[in-house]
């Protein structure tokens, strides 16, 4: 093995589907109103993709254009991570649709199960397997078509999701560049509040459970929202004292976007100016492990993470799981 190095996203790449459904459109289906969800959640819209369409087909448009903008073949790929929970089937994993649809058969290619939080975890084992030497070129994918698993029945859930894709590329970069500190984590006490409760081991799908919509989405949405605003700002002073930075330093947040009412509590806690973060909440709600990715490809786009800046990715969900990154972009 060779000696510890840095690890850096070199390229990204998102995908979204086309179908936009408004908060409009939501108030015919339930029982709600653009006033409230505005104000309750920021979101205004999302995308929704089509039926028969799976994760796996976001998440290879969004790999095939972080691979092109790296000017990288897929088999020049060490290994692929996808991070989602709603996967194209339970069995194989989205990873391996993926690798199959990539064409590069060989590489290695698994799932991570860390919900909202899954595109920083992916990332910190991607940081782990550069470092070391062992890989040198690793696809990060966060995708999540939540639709499948909405209860559109359900106004305190259905108004809240959306569906999309966003891809990294992870390699080798200079050091002190690249992504410098970490912080994980996961409170199990918090398992109930946000969950699927039908379709896995316990309890599988039966006709009586899918007439409840059992396979859907469940959650507490307050008991959520409390740990939201606690681990999101505690994660972000948690990779601020890793790097041997203070709030000073953050050139651009990227949070997780399930709600602007919990990313306004951390612009008021850590008394950091609104513009320094970044999110596609309004248009696109909540992605879960997507989001993150989404955004940071926006910002990135836009010009609004530059090299050398020095940002902070940070996500909170099921599980419940937390996870934060900071890192110095380094194109
Ligand atoms: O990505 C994973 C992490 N997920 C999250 O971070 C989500 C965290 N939670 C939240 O964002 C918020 O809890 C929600 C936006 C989901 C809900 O906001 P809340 O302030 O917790 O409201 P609530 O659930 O306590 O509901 C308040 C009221 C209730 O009516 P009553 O009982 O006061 O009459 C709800 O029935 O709002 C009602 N309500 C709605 N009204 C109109 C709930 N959903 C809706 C709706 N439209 N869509």
């Amino acid at each position: 093995m060779s000696e510890l190095r840095n690890a850096g996203i070199i390229s990204m790449g998102s995908a979204l589907p086309d179908r936009v459904l408004t908060n409009a459109d939501l108030e015919k289906m339930v029982d709600t109103s653009d006033e409230w969800i505005r104000s309750m959640t920021g979101v205004r819209e999302r995308r929704i993709a089509a039926e028969g369409e799976g994760c796996s087909d976001y998440a290879v448009k969004a790999a095939r254009l972080a691979l092109e903008r790296a000017k990288l073949e897929p088999d020049d790929l060490d290994l692929i991570i996808v991070a989602t929970f709603t996967g194209d089937q339970q069995l194989p994993s989205t990873a391996c649709l993926v690798q199959s649809a990539l064409g590069c058969v060989g590489t290695p290619a698994f799932d991570v199960a860390a919900a909202c939080s899954g595109f920083v975890y992916s990332l910190a084992m991607a940081d782990v397997f550069i470092r070391s030497g062992v890989y040198n070129r690793i696809l990060v994918i966060g995708v999540e078509l939540l639709s499948s698993v909405t209860n559109w029945t359900d106004r305190g859930t259905c108004v809240l999701f959306g569906d999309g894709a966003g891809a990294a590329i992870v390699g080798p970069v200079e050091s002190g560049t690249g992504m410098i500190s970490f912080d994980l984590g996961a409170d199990g006490t918090g398992v109930d509040a946000l969950k699927i409760p039908a379709g896995g081991s316990k309890m599988p799908v039966t006709h009586e459970n899918l007439d409840e919509h059992a396979n859907k989405v469940v959650m507490a949405g307050r008991e959520v929202f409390k740990f939201a605003v606690k681990v999101q700002s505690d994660a972000i002073e948690h990779v601020l004292t890793k790097a041997g930075l203070t709030t000073d330093d953050i050139d651009m947040v990227i949070p997780h976007a399930a709600n602007i009412r919990i990313i306004d509590s951390a612009v008021n806690r850590l008394g950091l100016p609104p513009e320094k973060f970044f999110t596609n909440l309004e248009k696109c709600g909540n992605t879960s492990a997507a989001s993150i990715p989404l955004a940071l490809d926006e910002a990135v786009q836009a010009g609004k993470v530059k090299k050398g800046d020095t940002v902070v990715l940070v996500g909170f969900g099921g599980g419940l799981t937390w996870a934060a990154s900071l890192m110095k972009w380094v194109y």
